[in-house]
């Protein structure tokens, strides 16, 4: 089991450090699958992987998660965020895109045919993750079971006025999601972790430094086998100088 945490100076540099680790796994053409997050933190490595000219044609593309109740083709709904942020730019064939089916009539069967085609695909290589301030992962919230699995999810009052910044009234935002589960996401066979920002020092700190529990389904990360947290200085701001190897900052 190997968590490592690296704390770069900017936003830009823990988006340039994410891409490096996913472009490193393709040039050693074990990238078969990769595992994208949506959301704001992972949006500047998607720009980093399309301008390094790489070639993705026979790599899969798996999402967290899908919000449940948005029409087909709704701009926020994840479906098109990944199509916009990851499928075109990359270049990669639509079929190779996999996300959860938050329009089904059957939730349940959607979430079980979801679990279906990871397995089938043999996992995700590299998972991309962000974290909420609740300490989601994909949309685990607290009290989600390390053991879950692909599932339909309530999502937190904090999740959801977070996410308005996204939708043109706070009441369009979709209260449900499927979601990977805890025990899903494990399954990849490499995490990393981006945490951008002062709102998610504390989520961070829990899920670092915190007791291992299901009240920060994050800090499930420290079951895993291999992870790689990167941080700005703000998102680092309240570990502990032994969990990063450097000073706290001292605030202004
Ligand atoms: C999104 C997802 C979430 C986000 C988290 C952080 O697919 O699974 O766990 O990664 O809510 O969101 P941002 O990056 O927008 O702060």
């Amino acid at each position: 089991m190997v968590l490592e945490v690296e704390v770069l100076a900017t936003a830009e540099e823990v988006a340039r450090r994410a891409a490096g680790v996913v472009l490193e796994e393709l040039a050693a053409g074990r990238l078969g699958a990769l595992g994208v997050a949506t959301g704001s933190s992972p949006a500047r490595v998607y720009e980093e992987l399309a301008a390094a000219g790489a070639r993705w044609e026979g790599v899969e593309v798996f999402a967290l998660d899908e919000y449940v109740g948005l029409p087909p083709g709704h701009p926020e709904s994840y479906a098109a965020v990944v199509d916009r942020q990851v499928r075109a730019p990359l270049g990669l064939a639509p079929r190779r895109v996999h996300v959860p089916d938050g329009a089904a009539a059957k939730l349940d069967a959607a979430c079980a045919d979801y679990e279906r085609a990871l397995a089938e695909r043999g996992g995700v290589d590299v998972q991309l993750l962000g974290i909420g301030a609740t300490g989601h992962i994909g949309f685990n919230e607290p009290g989600s079971s390390f053991a879950s699995r692909t599932r339909v999810v309530e999502l937190a009052d904090r999740t959801v006025a977070d996410n308005a910044r996204f939708f043109d009234r706070p009441e369009d935002v979709p209260r449900r999601a499927l979601t990977q589960g805890v025990a899903t996401i494990g399954t990849a066979r490499r995490h990393v972790l981006l945490a951008q920002g002062a709102a998610k020092a504390a989520a961070v700190r829990a899920a670092l430094e915190g007791e291992l529990s299901t009240d920060c389904p994050a800090s499930a990360l420290r079951t895993f086998d291999d992870v790689l947290v990167l941080l700005d200085p703000a998102a680092a701001s309240l570990l502990d100088q032994r969990t990063t190897g450097r000073p706290r900052p001292v605030p202004a």
